[in-house]
């Protein structure tokens, strides 16, 4: 599976923050934003990752992530000339996804919870059609909300309903086979002029192909687009990592897991923190094996 980063969008309701860079390259306590949606797609096992970003952002984003060799990766980067909406990714990615099924993150998104890991396990190994997972949400109006009918079967999914049928909300994460890119090419804008995710993962749902992963109560998940989010994240962040040993975020940690890079690679990295804590988590990981 490849894995997509969609990591441009207007980011207005940051503004002022977002006028002059990217919402994605803005603090999270103490990383990027975008190392969160990047870990969250390493933790299902993807080595090849495609950013896409504003024009103007690409050069930054590369200088952050690099070729993704230091992690054993490739990351590779593609430009969305204007936000023509979430959909547009499989567009824009035709060329990098080839005939490969595909998880598509948001850049904005945080997911935090020991049990996160094998929600994504089980999703990746029973992958088949389109996979996405819902959250129990005080606000469902502000995003895709699914309904369900008594016995719990999907019946439809609305994109940002004035009256959610229920408080489930459709997360920034999702997998895909390689129809998506049709199924993508064939949209029209909605009225607010993009092309919407919900449309695909609706078409999904209605051919039956439609995998819904509702996320436990122990796995958070943010969306850092507004200031409120923004803060909480980095709450959230700094609590979790209170715990002795714990760090959420970090790439090094997954790729090193994952067998991806070697303890000396590791060590490199962290040499080039210098004494910071990132550094100093890092010779930690390395050395308690
Ligand atoms: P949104 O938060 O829905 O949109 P936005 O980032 O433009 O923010 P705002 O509503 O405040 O103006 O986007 C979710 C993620 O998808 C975020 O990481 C930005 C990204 N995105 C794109 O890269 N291109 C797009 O065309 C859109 C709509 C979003």
């Amino acid at each position: 599976m490849k894995g997509i980063i969609l990591a441009g969008g207007r980011g207005e309701r940051l503004f002022p923050i977002t006028r002059a860079i990217s919402k994605q390259l803005l603090p999270v306590y103490d990383k990027p934003m975008v190392f969160y949606p990047l870990c969250s797609l390493m933790r299902c096992g993807i080595r090849e990752v495609l950013i896409i970003t504003r024009p103007d952002e690409v050069e930054r984003f590369r200088e952050l992530l690099s070729d993704g060799t230091q992690w054993g990766m490739e990351i590779s980067y593609a430009a969305q000339s204007a936000p023509g909406g979430i959909a547009e990714a499989p567009l824009i990615a035709a060329d990098f996804l080839g005939e490969e099924p595909f998880a598509l993150a948001l850049g904005d998104n945080i997911f935090c919870g020991i049990e996160f890991d094998s929600c994504l396990d089980r999703a990746v190994a029973e992958h088949d059609g389109a996979t996405v997972f819902v959250k129990q949400v005080e606000h469902p109006e502000r995003y895709g909300v699914i309904s369900f009918d008594g016995d719990g079967v999907p019946q439809k999914i609305v994109e940002k309903p004035t009256e959610p049928a229920s408080p489930f909300a459709v997360t920034g994460l999702y997998l895909y086979d390689n129809a998506a890119i049709a199924m993508a090419r064939a949209l029209k804008p909605s009225v607010r002029g993009e092309i919407e995710i919900t449309e695909i993962n609706d078409q999904y749902l209605r051919q039956s192909r439609l995998s819904v992963v509702q996320l436990p109560d122990s796995v958070s998940w943010l969306d850092m687009g507004t200031p409120q989010g923004l803060l909480e994240a980095s709450r959230l962040v700094e609590a979790e990592q209170r715990t002795p040993g714990v760090r959420i975020g970090v790439p090094e940690q997954v790729a090193l897991r994952s067998g991806w890079i070697d303890s000396e690679a590791a060590m490199r990295i962290a040499a080039s923190y210098g004494d910071n804590d990132y550094g100093r988590y890092l010779r930690q990981l390395v050395e308690s094996g």
